[in-house]
């Protein structure tokens, strides 16, 4: 069976960055799978639907195809044949992400798609439900974990990096909003899996967290 390994958690807790590390030093694929959800979101916005609106939601996503290609390890997000990479990761795209993440139709096609990735190759996901639903039988589970105000410091970060200015205030409402949403929804809502190894990463580098993800999973870590 190919290697895979499940990396959950909220908002800004360092999951994307340490996949992708995590994938690089294994040799296998990190698929980001938030990309995914916010491809749709973004499908969502430009149509122009309220995204209250479930059933608008299941229309739109019943129209759209999102598909993920990988150049030396990068991954590339596609919403219906347009490379929506560098789009997708506005905040008006991940609030977008947040709320179509909620509709089953949506969670359906993309559990789906993810798990056909997974496993074809070894991967390391990161999401919200990979421990619990994606991947349940994954050889390694993380849930990545911080406290609310160093998630929102990190995520302001990487948005001033990227020349949007937002104050510090409404970065932290809106991750704080986002947690709530994904938490609290019907389906498959974000909770470490039983089995998940929990890792507050707070006062951690990402080397660090890298570090002892690698020490957790010893040295016979194996893949075909
Ligand atoms: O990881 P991210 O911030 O890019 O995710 C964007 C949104 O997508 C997030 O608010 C919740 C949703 N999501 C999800 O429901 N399940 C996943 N496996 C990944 C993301």
């Amino acid at each position: 069976m190919a290697l895979s390994i499940a990396v959950d958690g909220p908002v800004g807790a360092g999951k994307s960055t340490a996949a992708r590390e995590l994938a690089r030093r294994l040799g296998i694929l990190h698929l980001d799978t938030g990309a995914m959800y916010r491809a749709v979101g973004l499908a969502a916005l430009e149509a122009g639907v309220n995204l209250d609106d479930m059933r608008a939601i299941e229309r739109v996503n019943e129209s759209t195809d999102v598909s993920v290609t990988f150049e030396d390890g990068t991954q590339r997000t596609w919403l219906n044949g347009r490379d929506v990479s560098g789009v997708v990761r506005t905040p008006l795209a991940s609030m977008a992400a947040s709320m179509v993440s909620t509709v089953g139709g949506v969670r359906a096609v993309m559990v789906k798609r993810q798990r056909a990735i997974a496993c074809q190759m070894g991967a390391v996901l990161d999401g919200r439900d990979i421990g619990t639903r994606v991947l349940p039988d994954a050889q390694f589970k993380f849930y990545l974990t911080a406290s609310p105000e160093i998630r929102a410091k990190r995520r302001m970060d990487e948005l001033r990096a990227k020349g949007d200015m937002q104050p510090f205030e409404r970065v932290l409402t809106d991750v704080i909003e986002r947690d709530l949403r994904d938490s609290t929804r019907e389906i498959d809502p974000l909770r470490p899996a039983s089995d998940a190894i929990i890792i507050d990463t707070s006062d951690m580098t990402l080397d660090e967290e890298v570090e002892r993800m690698m020490e957790i999973m010893g040295p016979n870590v194996y893949y075909e």
